[in-house]
């Protein structure tokens, strides 16, 4: 399997965005809203980095279901989505592929009139997006490939790998759903 971003280099970068959210905030208070499940380990890592006041919170919105590798319609848990008003959210996914996803999450979170409302990603894919939706912080840019590992998975499987991998071209043209 291809290691697209080492262990090693992620945890650098990681480094790096907890030093760009604790300048941005200085000490405010703010809510760390996490997209289930590919999130986990991004989330876990970087929060462990965060010394300042953080609650958590996760929010289930899937649009993968299975051996897929190509999204369909997206599905939310609405009765897990916290009590964010007035607080400074911090919405974390682990991909920005086309941005529907987020582009969703954004519109309902904002619905719930959060002080503030910033997104932070571990991996963007180029080439894919389809709304216009800047993330605030981005941990790396990648290409067009689906991948696996770090949280993000296939079939619920390769989430704990500690790097970020590409899933083999035999694995995913054999059991796409069109
Ligand atoms: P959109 O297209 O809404 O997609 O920005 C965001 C969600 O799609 C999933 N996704 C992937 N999952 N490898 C994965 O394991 C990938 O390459 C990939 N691309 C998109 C992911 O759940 C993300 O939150």
């Amino acid at each position: 399997m291809q290691i697209l971003i080492t262990a090693e280099r992620i945890q650098e970068r990681l480094d790096e965005l907890a030093v760009e959210i604790k300048q941005h905030y200085r000490e405010q208070p703010i809510t760390i809203v996490g997209v289930l499940t590919g999130c986990l380990m991004f989330l876990a890592d970087l929060v462990r980095r965060l010394d300042m006041p953080v609650r958590l919170a996760l929010i289930q919105a899937s649009s993968y279901r299975g051996a897929v590798t190509r999204p369909g319609e997206l599905q939310v848990q609405a009765e897990l989505v916290p009590d964010l008003r007035g607080r400074h959210v911090l919405l974390l996914d682990d991909i920005l592929d086309t941005g529907r996803t987020l582009g969703h999450l954004v519109g309902q979170l904002r619905g719930l009139e959060p002080a503030s409302l910033r997104v932070g990603v571990l991996l963007r894919k180029e080439g894919r997006q389809e709304l216009p939706l800047e993330p605030d912080y981005c941990g790396f840019r990648i290409p067009d490939l689906f991948v696996i590992g770090y949280g993000l998975d296939f079939n619920d499987e390769y989430r704990h790998l500690p790097h970020v991998a590409v899933l083999p071209a035999a694995t995913s043209s054999t059991t796409d759903r069109a």
